[in-house]
């Protein structure tokens, strides 16, 4: 049976409380339990982990490498300017989903930016809990490409960005 790693970054223990017109009311717990039933029901094992410090989760990325299929990744802020993280996800073979619930290309501009997403072989963002069960299903498919540096100027823009399967943009003139 495929094993698949969920990783929640920092905050997202606050799922509920934090900025509930921003990531709704649900919790970590009712996220973590969607998703274990998701993956149940599409015939794969889920585990899952949350952590607040960069150092704990460059180790689990490290350890997915070993011990998981594919990992769904929500990097939360780290996703805007952790090179340790990205180079975290750029050590592993095991291909990584980044997810964010809210579709962070349409807030500060700051949230535009990942820097994790070109070492992960999809981007789903801007639909809420559901773009966990996206991600897992993406992984399912067998996405293994990396989206790779500038991925954005390649891909049209969307939800969902699977590498070397999504929409290319039209060619500059
Ligand atoms: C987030 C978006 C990030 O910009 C933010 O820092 C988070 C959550 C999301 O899921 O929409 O912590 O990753």
């Amino acid at each position: 049976m495929k094993k698949i790693l969920l990783i929640n970054g920092p905050n997202l223990n606050m799922l509920g409380i934090r900025e509930p017109g921003v990531y709704g009311n649900d919790t970590l717990e009712s996220l973590e339990r969607m998703f274990c039933d998701y993956a149940k029901s599409r015939g794969v094992a889920a585990k899952c982990f949350q952590s607040n410090h960069e150092g704990e989760l460059v180790e689990k990325l490290h350890e997915a490498h070993f011990n998981f299929d594919g990992v769904v990744y929500n990097p939360g802020a780290h996703t805007h300017y952790s090179y340790a993280i990205r180079d975290a996800v750029g050590s592993i073979a095991t291909p990584v989903v980044e997810v964010h619930i809210s579709d962070v290309s349409a807030r500060e501009a700051w949230r535009n930016v990942s820097v994790v997403a070109p070492a992960c072989v999809a981007q789903v963002k801007g639909r809420g809990f559901q773009g966990y069960c996206d991600a897992l299903d993406i992984l399912l498919d067998g996405a293994a490409e990396r989206l790779g540096e500038g991925f954005e100027e390649v891909y049209a823009p969307g939800q969902v960005i699977i590498a070397g399967k999504s929409a290319r943009r039209e060619e500059k003139q």
